[in-house]
């Protein structure tokens, strides 16, 4: 996610914010900007790329003034690019603002504003929202402070935002709900640090107040007021620092990883967020309704990825062909494009990718679309090469994905692509609405499900330890499990350098069976569905030859533990919901594991985090 940092005080403020936006660059961004206010004269430079390139571009320019506010931009509405940079400017000039979050009811705000004679020079729903709060402070003659309040109570979605404007040129307004806001009390308490997380305050004071949602704060050099959209004071809470810079910047987390697995609620949250509303049983994916009766009469859908974005198509196949009676092939990109497939027009590609720059995706898919393809991208990097060549698209809002092993953008994918799927077969009518109901309903609750299954990980830590010194794993499941299983296999070898293997568990009794010994564990993917029966058949007949059964099971499954070595359970879910919960352990059980064999999990050996050769 983007970075924030503001400045009000004696000192030079360019500095201090050019060093706190290289100390947020670990977040992961796009862009970068500064606004500088000296008197009444407001400069702003902003530009895509590198904090560095911004640097580069600036030198001469005037940077001169006590109070600024700087951004690293991770686009969510409108690709990366100098215009859609932050800080962005109010029609009139005198405002100036920076954002990090989605402002999801922006497209009407704008609508409204155009029908008022306003005009846009970027593409941001952030753009949208200072001139909302200028056209409110115009037409209302009021302070700023009370325009912001009121767009507020009318905006929905997350924001952290930092506002300044010529008239007041010490003071800086901020507000958040959803994305955090830290601010640092200077020493002589006459400068005010403010932050996305506390390691560009933390060099200069450890004395700090962490805004909560539906606050505003009210920062000038000396004074810090605080209050809430009702135009309450709040008194600040001012807390001592007590972490080192290294943690911060893993959000106390002892690595990316384990922090990006932590993130799960929130990111699947955030990909729900503004499409999913299961008490009005709608989904809202303009890039699925723009291109409906394509989707919905597609006679197959090809599915191209690699790693773990192409097991996430595996799932996807399971439940479009469940869903929407639609036949899928998944490929792998890089057979897809070295092959002679046959791409019929009427086919329609979805591209799943984190990065959005996989070569051997990127360059299937350009063979794809040179044969008529419809392409349908689902990727986590706004503005990416595959969001740029696919026709239509949806992004997973899982924020930026530094640990070289994927696990927050998986789920963000399996949300989207249940989401997709759903979207489609209430449109061509091959779900009952009963079932659609059931399924929107169960989409809802899956942030809070994973929130549970995340508060008993260190059972994982013990399994992990248990059998870290194994050299081969099985990984076994069925149906919308299996996928999950060859997940879970990829996760722990990319992770602990352990040979692992996944497979249809009723695949064993054709070969891989004979690996079976007292020394192997055996993973199995079993939470209660439709093929529960079958797979604990599968934990018999592994038990028999003495292997070590490890389990994931549903809460309040009485049979696979009596069968299995260790176990966990989930809470239940629907089969087709189901993958997204049973994943969360095994990425557990392959960070811990990694962890006890001395690993650096988030940059495993001979591997990138992106994968842009072929
Ligand atoms: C996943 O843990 C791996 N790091 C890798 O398999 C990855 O999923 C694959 O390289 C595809 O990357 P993409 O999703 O960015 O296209
Ligand atoms: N939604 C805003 C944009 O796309 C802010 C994104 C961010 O958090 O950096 O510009």
């Amino acid at each position: 996610m983007c970075g924030i940092v503001g400045y009000t005080g004696p000192r030079e403020a360019f500095p201090v914010i050019l060093k706190g936006l290289k100390r947020l660059e670990y977040r992961g961004y796009d862009s970068a900007g500064v606004a500088l206010l000296n008197q009444d004269h407001l400069n702003v430079y902003k530009k895509k790329g590198k904090v560095a390139d911004l640097e580069e571009a600036i030198i001469g320019k005037d940077l001169q003034a006590n109070i600024g506010i700087g951004h690293t931009r991770w686009a969510t509405h409108g690709e990366p690019s100098d215009r859609n940079a932050h800080p962005h400017t109010s029609a009139n000039g005198s405002l100036a603002m920076i954002h990090n979050g989605i402002i999801e009811n922006y497209a009407q705000i704008k609508s409204e504003l155009l029908n008022k004679g306003y005009s846009f020079k970027s593409d941001t729903d952030t753009e949208v929202l200072i001139n909302f709060i200028e056209y409110i402070q115009s037409n209302n003659d009021c302070s700023l402070e009370e325009a912001l309040r009121i767009a507020l109570k009318r905006v929905t979605g997350a924001y952290c935002i930092l506002l300044i404007e010529k008239d007041n040129p010490d003071t800086i307004i901020a507000a958040r709900k959803g994305s955090p806001l830290v601010i640092g009390i200077g020493k002589g308490r006459d400068e005010h640090f403010l932050a996305s997380d506390a390691s560009p305050i933390i060099e200069y004071t450890k004395e700090v107040v962490y805004v909560n949602d539906y606050e505003l704060a009210i920062v000038k050099p000396g004074e810090l007021i605080l209050k809430n959209l009702g135009n309450e004071k709040v008194t600040p809470y001012v807390t001592k620092l007590d972490m080192e810079l290294a943690a911060i910047e893993k959000g106390g987390y002892d690595h990316f990883m384990l922090k990006e697995i932590f993130e799960q609620p929130s990111t699947i949250y955030d990909c729900l967020r503004g499409r999913l509303d299961a008490a009005a049983g709608t989904i809202t994916m303009s890039g699925v309704e723009q291109n409906i009766e394509q989707l919905k009469n597609a006679n197959r859908i090809m599915i191209v990825a690699c790693g773990t974005s192409w097991h996430a198509g595996l799932v996807a196949e399971y439940i479009f062909e469940e869903l929407c009676r639609i036949p899928v092939e998944v490929e792998y990109a890089s057979e897809f494009r070295y092959r002679n497939p046959i791409v019929n027009k009427g086919d329609v590609i979805i591209a799943i990718s984190q990065s959005g720059e996989t070569a051997d995706t990127l360059v299937a898919l350009e063979k794809a679309k040179e044969n008529g393809a419809f392409i349908f991208g689902i990727v986590n990097v706004v503005g990416s090469s595959i969001s740029r060549i696919s026709h239509a698209g949806a992004y997973t809002h899982a924020g930026p994905e530094i640990g070289v092993a994927s696990t927050k953008a998986f789920t963000g994918q399996l949300a989207v692509i249940m989401m997709m799927a759903l979207k489609i077969a209430i449109e061509k009518g091959s779900i009952t609405p009963e079932y659609y109901k059931k399924l929107l309903l169960e989409l809802q609750d899956v942030p809070e499900k994973v929130d549970a299954i995340l508060k008993n990980a260190e059972e994982l830590q013990v399994i992990a330890d248990k059998y870290k010194d194994a050299s081969d794993f099985l990984f076994l499941g069925r149906g919308y499990n299996f996928p999950v299983a060859l997940e879970g296999a990829l996760k722990l070898k990319e992770i602990s350098y352990i040979h692992a293997e996944g497979y249809p568990a009723a695949e064993m009794k054709h070969g891989p069976i004979a690996l079976v010994t007292s020394q192997l564990p055996v993973v199995f993917v079993a939470t209660k569905d439709s093929y529960h029966e079958k797979i604990v058949s599968n934990m018999q007949e592994i038990k028999a030859r003495r292997g070590k059964i490890i389990s994931i099971i549903t809460d309040g499954d009485t049979v696979s533990p009596t069968l299995s070595d260790d176990w966990f359970s989930i809470p239940m879910a629907d089969e087709l919901i189901a993958p997204i919960l049973s994943v969360i352990p095994l990425q557990l059980l392959s960070y811990y594991t990694g962890i006890a064999k001395g690993i650096d999990v988030d940059k495993p050996r001979n591997l990138a985090k992106s994968v842009t050769v072929e």
